[in-house]
């Protein structure tokens, strides 16, 4: 099979974090959530464990107090790091803070938001081994599921300020204590397609080939 560069290319170069592009009116059918879950089954797992777990939540109320959980930390965590920002002068920081701050405030309104989960949850003092394995073994599934939701003309933001307060969102959609929240994904369709390149250093600024320094 020959794959189209440009367009393969395009896909992973363009697939941003998408918040203010967010269509809060247009309706998200099921089938397509299934189809892009059902895609990101295809992605890699330690020991071929197949962890995952997903809980779309559509309804209203409970997306309206899953954005309430959010904020409790999302207001001083983006304040904070927007001083950061500012004092070091980053102005791509800066605009990724103040459409985070845009995305706390309209949380609810996102018609789909899509929690990430894993079978299990990791002891005090787990190796970074066994870590590696275990979050290694959602993200890549998580990644593929924001490119097929991209490829189909919707976005997506991978989030995780409202782990802060995992157990109140566990209470609110009845997910057991085994079960490890990962991350929440606002999704809905784009307001365009037409996503840019994010600008980022060359890839030779950060390799290095057979010994660390060269
Ligand atoms: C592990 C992880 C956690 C993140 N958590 C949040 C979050 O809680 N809220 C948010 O608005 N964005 C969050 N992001 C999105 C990043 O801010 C975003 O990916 C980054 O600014 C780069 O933007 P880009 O993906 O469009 O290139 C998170 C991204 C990652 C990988």
């Amino acid at each position: 099979m020959q794959f189209d560069l440009t367009m393969t290319d395009e896909l992973l170069a363009t697939t941003r974090a998408v918040r203010k592009r967010l269509d809060f009116d247009k309706p998200v059918p099921r089938e397509i959530i299934e189809e892009c879950i059902a895609l990101s089954q295809q992605a890699p797992t330690g020991t071929n464990s197949q962890g995952w777990r997903w809980i779309v939540v559509e309804d209203a109320d409970k997306r309206a107090k899953l954005a309430d959980i959010y904020r409790k930390m999302s207001g001083p965590y983006l304040e904070e790091q927007g001083k950061i920002a500012e004092e070091s002068g980053d102005a791509q920081t800066m605009r990724v803070l103040d459409s985070a701050v845009y995305l706390a405030e309209n949380l609810q309104h996102v018609p789909v938001h899509v929690i990430p989960c894993l079978q299990g949850r990791p002891p005090e003092g787990t190796p970074v081994v066994a870590l590696s394995a275990m979050m290694g073994s959602i993200f890549p599934a998580i990644w593929s599921f924001q490119l097929a939701l991209r490829a189909r003309g919707l976005g997506s933001c991978l989030t995780s300020l409202h782990l802060f307060n995992e157990k109140e969102a566990a209470e609110l959609l009845g997910i057991p204590d085994d079960v490890l929240q990962i991350a929440l994904l606002p999704v809905a369709y784009t307001k365009g397609t037409d996503f840019k390149r994010a600008q980022r250093p060359p890839a030779s600024d950060i390799m290095h080939w057979d010994h660390w320094g060269t």
